[in-house]
């Protein structure tokens, strides 16, 4: 008897505590100007910075919250032989005069896609700097199939592409190195197309012109 007295205490007790546990937590969930009773840590207070917040780390003199990585850190995977045309578009310091990839009809094809996309809203698609935002804009984008920029080498371009100009920002993040070489070899393309003359059309096709 006096067993089953102390069972049921017990199990009053416990359910008591289970009712009280509920209304407390439940209390982060209803709706008030006041803070939310915490019972347990539920990770809303932190000890962490925020993003772009200020450190009061004396050990970070520029009192800033994120770090920069260390000079000269290179993410896994693009670690390049800083010697190769191919990433830096340059041989001893000098721009490589011609593509370093093999120029296929699918090269072009990627490269007129990629051109598309990333050059022609400022360029336009024919490459003569008439592109939407030229149009929207005072800010004028190169013709590139006039007489100056055709007379660039390739790594120029390159270069160009990696790092930007003057006013062109770059597009080193959004192009892969393999992209910008096709995008260039699609570019000398359309300039070919400003001083095409009747003799580059075969001759089967002649018929058709008008
Ligand atoms: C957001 C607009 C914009 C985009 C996108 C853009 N460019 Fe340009 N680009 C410009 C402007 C503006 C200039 C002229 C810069 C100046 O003279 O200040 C320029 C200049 C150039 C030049 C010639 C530099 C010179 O000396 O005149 C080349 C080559 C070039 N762009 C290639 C490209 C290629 C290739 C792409 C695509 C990967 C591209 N641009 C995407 C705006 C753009």
């Amino acid at each position: 008897m006096q067993l089953t007295k102390t069972l049921l205490v017990r199990i009053a007790a416990g359910l008591g505590l289970a009712t009280a546990a509920t209304l407390f937590t439940s209390c982060a969930g209803s709706m008030s100007r006041k803070p939310a009773v915490e019972i347990f840590n539920d990770m809303r207070q932190q000890l962490k910075y925020d993003t772009q917040g200020e450190s009061q780390f004396a050990g970070f003199t520029d009192g800033r919250a994120d770090r920069r990585p260390v000079p000269g850190t290179i993410a896994r995977g693009h670690l390049h032989p800083q010697d190769d045309p191919f990433y830096t578009g340059q041989v001893n310091g000098m721009y490589v005069g011609e593509n370093p990839l093999k120029i296929t009809p699918e090269l072009m094809e990627l490269g007129q896609q990629r051109f598309n996309t990333y050059c022609s809203p400022c360029h336009g698609r024919a490459g003569t700097g008439k592109g939407i935002v030229a149009a929207r804009s005072s800010w004028i984008p190169s013709d590139l199939v006039d007489a100056r920029v055709k007379g660039f080498s390739d790594g120029d371009f390159f270069d160009v592409i990696t790092h930007g100009r003057r006013t062109m920002p770059s597009y080193r993040f959004q192009i892969t190195e393999h992209d910008r070489w096709a995008i260039i070899a699609y570019v000398r393309a359309l300039q070919r197309t400003t001083s095409g003359t009747v003799a580059d059309v075969p001759s089967q096709l002649r018929g058709e012109l008008r």
